[in-house]
């Protein structure tokens, strides 16, 4: 993965908590529509009635302008900056999730019907990328075991593989990405059937800009940021565990797990630190980023240095 230092953000580019809470409650106020907003998008592409989520950190949130235009997004550049200016050219209508494999009921599933699929909740994640850098997001979805449960996994499945949308007219960029496209990742199945493992729509109660992977993407909070994958064409139940792209490119810095933990270097820098993008002082960073209550019975047992 190419490093950059995470920038420092001018207090101008900052959008208050305050402002951006009165910006929502005037979306939903001005509509007047609290009856039909269940889980139901609007329009205007705002949700409203979010659930609350019992895991949101109460941590001050990232400003929306850092977390929609600092990315890693691969197809779209190399850069950090290259996604929010190159990504528009992404088409997320028709779009559709073919759920497949070692499950009873195989199953494609239209972006309407997955944003209808269960109640949408707001997930105020920490969210730490393996190059140093961490943020704090509002995202917007339900836990992915609602989309999996659906599709009846059988007895022989033990791993989920996820694929990402590539086309090279869409994305002329990724032919420079320097990594196999499309971009795959996988989680255990116990690790994707975690409450916390996240299908995200939205961020900041809109839906999510091409960016930061629109229509539909993972978010995975104790783990690196790379394993969140983005705009999601394809998810597979398997008995084996299945490739991944960081690891398929450099499998010494880059594992399958790649679970936060400060106790485990990169091969080129410690992870022991992070910068919240906007801070100036970094902080330590926590054992599975803070969630380890949540998710750490499920590698009782397993050498984290072993499988990193
Ligand atoms: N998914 C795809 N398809 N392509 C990518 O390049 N980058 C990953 C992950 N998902 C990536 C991806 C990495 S390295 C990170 S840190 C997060 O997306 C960044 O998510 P964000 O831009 O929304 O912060």
């Amino acid at each position: 993965m190419l490093i950059q230092t995470a920038p420092r953000i001018r207090s101008s580019e900052i959008t208050p908590r305050s402002v951006y809470l009165n910006r929502r409650r005037f979306l939903s106020g001005s509509l007047g529509l609290g009856a039909l907003a269940a889980a139901a998008p609007l329009a205007e592409a705002k949700f409203t009635n979010l659930k609350e989520s019992p895991f949101n950190t109460k941590e001050s949130e990232t400003p929306y302008k850092v977390v929609t235009t600092y990315n890693n997004y691969y197809e779209f550049g190399t850069s950090k900056d290259q996604p929010a200016k190159y990504a528009n050219t992404l088409q997320t209508r028709p779009w559709a999730v073919q759920v497949e494999g070692e499950v009873a009921k195989p199953q494609t599933f239209d972006i309407d019907a997955i944003l209808k699929l269960a109640p949408l909740e707001e997930r105020i994640y920490r969210h730490r990328c393996v190059e140093g850098w961490s943020i704090v997001v509002p995202w917007v979805g339900y836990s992915l075991s609602e989309i999996l449960r659906r599709v009846e996994p059988t007895s022989k499945a033990k791993f989920v593989a996820f694929q990402s949308f590539y086309n090279s007219k869409q994305m002329p960029l990724g032919r420079y990405a320097g990594i196999q496209l499309p971009y795959v990742e996988g989680l255990r199945l116990d690790e994707a059937m975690n409450p916390l493992t996240l299908l995200c729509v939205g961020l900041y109660g809109d839906i999510l800009p091409n960016q930061n992977g629109a229509p539909v993407r993972l978010v995975i909070p104790w783990k690196y940021g790379f394993k969140s994958i983005k705009s999601i064409v394809k998810i597979k139940l398997v008995d084996k565990q299945p490739p991944t792209t960081w690891n398929l490119d450099n499998a010494h810095e880059y594992g399958f797990y790649s679970n936060v933990n400060p106790q485990v270097d990169h091969p080129r820098w410690s992870q022991a630190t992070e910068r919240r993008l906007g801070d100036f002082f970094k902080r330590p960073t926590l054992m599975f980023n803070g969630y380890g209550d949540q998710v750490a019975s499920m590698y009782a047992g397993m050498d984290l240095r072993k499988y990193f």
